[in-house]
């Protein structure tokens, strides 16, 4: 949420900010600025709505001869997405400026106190707030000053401070909040997130919480916020490359990004599964076999589609490890009570490694006495530093907001921890696993062959289908999780609302809303609970509703109950998940496509959501 870039080095400095956010808009879209110091100077260009708002405005200055600025991208938190409530925001001189990713819970009381000292507002931010009050603290000494008024912040944040009597300076600042600083040549850089330096520098050192940087052309230093001691940190090299995080050719990164899958997929399962012999590695969990095999109870932690993948897992691992799971929504697991110990693992499953409630869900199981371990795909991110042991998906970066390839890359990495658990435990026939590892290595192949094949039978199909105004996705078993999935992409992406049901539960209630207007999707592979499933179809045609089906390949009854069906390779039946979430993207991306959404930002969401 909301993206920060900041540069001092000797490159000019507004295209730098600019390429910056340009990476980072998928954080937030609502206004954006950059500021930048010039003969002892700071000039600031602001705008609301998408980046490219401020691009024009910007176009006349892109070859200013100023070397150090910051830059923001705004997903609003306080204030209406205006151009007065975009950052950055400035102190009563205008010669400080501060741009900010967070929340300051007690702006309204430090608010009260500045106004009473005379200090003037020009937005309803609570970051402009942070301005005012480093101006208060503020004489000579920017570092002392910005420590004084964090003293006095509650609340979370990332953030670039920036003053035109310290020439070629920033500082950055982290509560909370992810940011990152990257390292080149002559040069700083300061990012929310790793894609913004990708172009510049793969050379980053990750800020944890209550610690400064002050960032100099070419010279970093580092301290604690609270007493001002000097840190050492390491820099960490990233492995990804900037054409990673562009679009390649494709209208929109969703697209890439499904296409994506059968790839990420294999570099998720890569080195972890032997095909020859099924043995599984993965000793980054940092789990002894004695303690897997003291595992009492797993605790899956996670939001939204990642927390989906959490609802596939629990099939998996209650059936071939033994294991009871319970699956928690992280904003649910952070507050409620919790049974823990040393033998529950706490298992939290994100594809930033930032979000605000997993985040604080780990962070209170870990208190508990639980061992945390983290399903993750950005490396270095504060989840993978504050687990006792990362799972990496290897998705490569990802952009679109709604996170198909973290989806299958996440289930690829549980699938494998699922069948690590029964080797170590004892709990799993050796073929059965050796037979189940070699179908999650093909998986990759089997949906690499069917994406175009659906993608062109789904566009001529949504066009039945793309002005309804409600839908219904359901499925049973390991294909429920699939369900709610697949309603989540289509009413982010295209504002259809859309719920996901267990089919049998339409019984207990939605089935009032079927009728000749209502699109039901079924996934109906040939399972263990096929008759069941199609049994709730035949309910569902009985009062008319708009039957989609998605069933196996070679299944002719399907056809007798719609003539929307889409035929999937049968593959075991374990890996449903993965193969059947493939449709319902492209369903989502055609008809959002098709409404002319805005596919890649879709209203009100930001991929990354650091604040409660
Ligand atoms: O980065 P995370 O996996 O922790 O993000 C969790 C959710 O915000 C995320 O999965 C979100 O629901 C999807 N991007 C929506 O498609």
């Amino acid at each position: 949420m909301c993206g920060i870039v900041g540069y001092t080095g000797s490159r000019k400095v507004v295209p730098v900010l600019l390429e910056g956010l340009r990476r980072l808009e998928y954080r937030g879209y609502d206004s954006a600025g950059i500021v930048y110091q010039m003969d002892g100077e700071i000039v600031k260009y602001r705008a609301a709505g998408k980046l490219a708002n401020l691009e024009k405005e910007v176009d006349d200055i892109i070859g200013t001869d100023s070397h150090t600025g910051l830059g923001h991208t705004r997903w609003a938190t306080h204030g209406v997405p205006n151009e007065d409530n975009a950052h950055p925001h400035s102190d009563c001189t205008g010669e400080l400026v501060v741009v900010h990713n967070g929340i300051i819970e007690n702006y309204s009381s430090l608010k009260e106190e500045l106004l009473a000292d005379g200090h003037i507002f020009s937005s309803e931010t609570d970051t402009e707030v942070l301005a005012h009050l480093i101006e208060k603290y503020l004489e000579k000494d920017l570092v002392a000053a910005v420590r004084q008024a964090l003293a006095r912040v509650e609340g979370s944040y990332a953030l670039g401070v920036m003053w035109a009597r310290e020439p070629d300076k920033l500082i950055g600042a982290r509560n909370q909040s992810p940011l990152v600083m990257g390292l080149g040549e002559d040069a700083c850089y300061l990012a929310s997130d790793i894609p913004a330096l990708l172009p510049f520098t793969r050379e980053v050192i990750f800020l944890d919480d209550n610690e400064l940087v002050l960032l100099e052309k070419g010279s970093y230093s580092i301290m604690d916020i609270e007493d001002g001691a000097s840190l050492e940190k390491l820099p960490t090299r990233i492995d990804w490359n900037p054409a990673m995080a562009e679009k390649a050719g494709y209208k929109h990164f969703m697209l890439k990004e499904i296409y994506e899958q059968p790839q990420a997929i294999i570099d998720t399962v890569k080195g972890r599964v032997f095909p020859d012999t099924g043995m599984i590695q993965l000793p980054e969990i940092g789990l002894t076999d004695k303690e897997v095999k003291n595992i009492e109870r797993i605790a899956l932690v996670a939001c939204g589609t990642s927390w989906h993948a959490a609802l596939v897992a629990k099939y998996w691992i209650e059936k071939w490890a033994g294991i009871p799971v319970d699956v928690d929504i992280a904003s649910e697991f952070r507050y409620r009570s919790l049974l823990m110990n040393e033998r529950v693992l706490t298992i939290a499953i994100s594809q930033s490694g930032e979000t605000a409630d997993t985040l604080a869900g780990i962070r209170r199981a870990s208190s508990l006495g639980s061992r945390v371990i983290t399903i993750c795909n950005v490396v270095g991110s504060t989840m993978t530093r504050e687990a006792d042991g990362v799972i990496y998906t290897h998705a490569g970066p990802e952009i679109s907001v709604a996170s198909p390839k973290a989806f299958t890359s996440q289930l690829s990495a549980l699938f494998l921890l699922t069948l690590y658990l029964g080797q170590v435990r004892g709990t799993m026939d050796r073929e059965v696993r050796l037979q189940l590892g070699r179908a999650l290595i093909d998986i990759a192949a089997t949906i690499e062959t069917i994406l175009p094949v659906l993608q062109k039978r789904i566009r001529t199909m949504i066009e039945d289908f793309y002005t309804a105004r409600d839908f219904l996705f359901v499925g049973r078993g390991l294909n429920f999780p699939i369900a709610l999935e697949g309603a989540l992409k289509l009413k982010e992406i295209s504002y259809i609302h859309a719920e996901g049901y267990a089919a049998g539960e339409l019984k207990h209630g939605p089935i009032a809303l079927i009728d000749k207007d209502m699109p039901v999707l079924a996934l109906v592979p040939q399972d263990a609970v096929y008759q069941k499933t199609v049994s709730n179809v035949e309910e569902i045609k009985a009062r008319q509703g708009r039957i989609l089906l998605i069933g196996t390949e070679g299944d002719h009854h399907l056809t007798t109950l719609t003539d929307n069906v889409l035929f999937m390779p049968e593959v075991l039946e374990d890996l449903n998940p993965l193969l059947y979430t493939i449709p319902a993207q492209l369903l989502s991306y055609e008809i959002a496509n098709r409404l002319g959404c805005d596919v890649d930002q879709p209203r009100n969401l930001a991929k990354s959501v650091t604040v409660e």
